[in-house]
């Protein structure tokens, strides 16, 4: 893994809360984000607010299309919301050639309120990106991370963020990117056969926040 694939990021619904809270915890660690959106001009407004609650160290954020985030960076991650995958990401170009992209998609449904994990036909949100864009490097990872933690940039995060892929390079590249925020300790999980099981965690982590009213994560223990 060259330095330079950690230069810059492309987010793929940056502007939704946890594409907002990634660039801005990637830009304090010195990464430039390209963070994306169906609306040029809506990035460029969030891309703004978000550098404007970071310190003046932080590395750029720079709103744009979706389309050419992903043509400005090596590196792409998806946050967009799992039902929008198959539409969104058929009329984007430029996730293939050995790509690195990395799925974040949690499929989920809520009964009267309550969160329940949906398991896809596909068998996980990140094997469906790797069946729509076949010619990418398809990692999942930050399913566990709760956006609305990453926001609040002065919180010091503690946590673990399970990591699964079938190329070791590229899940090389995204541990080594999640290691860039302080406070997440990436741990491989295995190939993309156990995605489903990563993005499973989430909803029980929801439903963990709302009986102990608090803010819950993963800790993997004996590593
Ligand atoms: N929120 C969390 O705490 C959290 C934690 C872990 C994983 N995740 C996963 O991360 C992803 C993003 O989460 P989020 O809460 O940030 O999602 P979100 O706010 O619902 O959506 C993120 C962005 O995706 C775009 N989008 C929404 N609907 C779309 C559609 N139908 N077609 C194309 N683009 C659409 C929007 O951007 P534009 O309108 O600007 O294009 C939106 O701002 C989800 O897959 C979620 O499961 C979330």
């Amino acid at each position: 893994m060259s330095d330079d694939e950690l230069q810059s990021v492309a987010m793929v619904g940056g502007t939704g809360p946890l594409g907002r809270g990634l660039a801005g915890r990637l830009a304090v660690a010195g990464i430039t984000v390209w963070l994306g959106s169906r609306d040029g001009a809506r990035a460029e407004a969030v891309a703004r607010a978000t550098s404007e609650m970071l310190p003046a160290s932080a590395a750029a954020i720079v709103g744009t299309e979706n389309q050419r985030a992903i043509q400005q960076a090596s590196l792409t991650v998806i946050a967009i919301p799992y039902d929008a995958l198959a539409a969104q990401l058929s009329a984007l170009t430029g996730l293939d050639g050995g790509r690195v992209v990395v799925s974040t998609a949690v499929p989920m449904a809520f009964d009267k309120g309550v969160p329940t994990a949906v398991r896809p036909e596909a068998g996980s949100a990140a094997q469906l990106v790797q069946a729509i864009c076949p010619d990418a490097r398809v990692v999942g990872a930050l399913h566990t991370v709760a956006a609305g933690q990453l926001l609040r940039f002065d919180d010091v995060l503690d946590e673990d963020v399970l990591v699964c892929g079938d190329d070791p390079a590229a899940c090389d590249v995204v541990r080594a990117l999640v290691a860039r925020i302080p406070g997440l300790r990436p741990v491989a999980a295995g190939g993309l056969a156990v995605a489903g099981a990563c993005e499973g965690i989430t909803p029980l982590l929801l439903r963990l926040n709302r009986l102990h009213r608090a803010q819950t994560g993963i800790r993997i223990t004996g590593l």
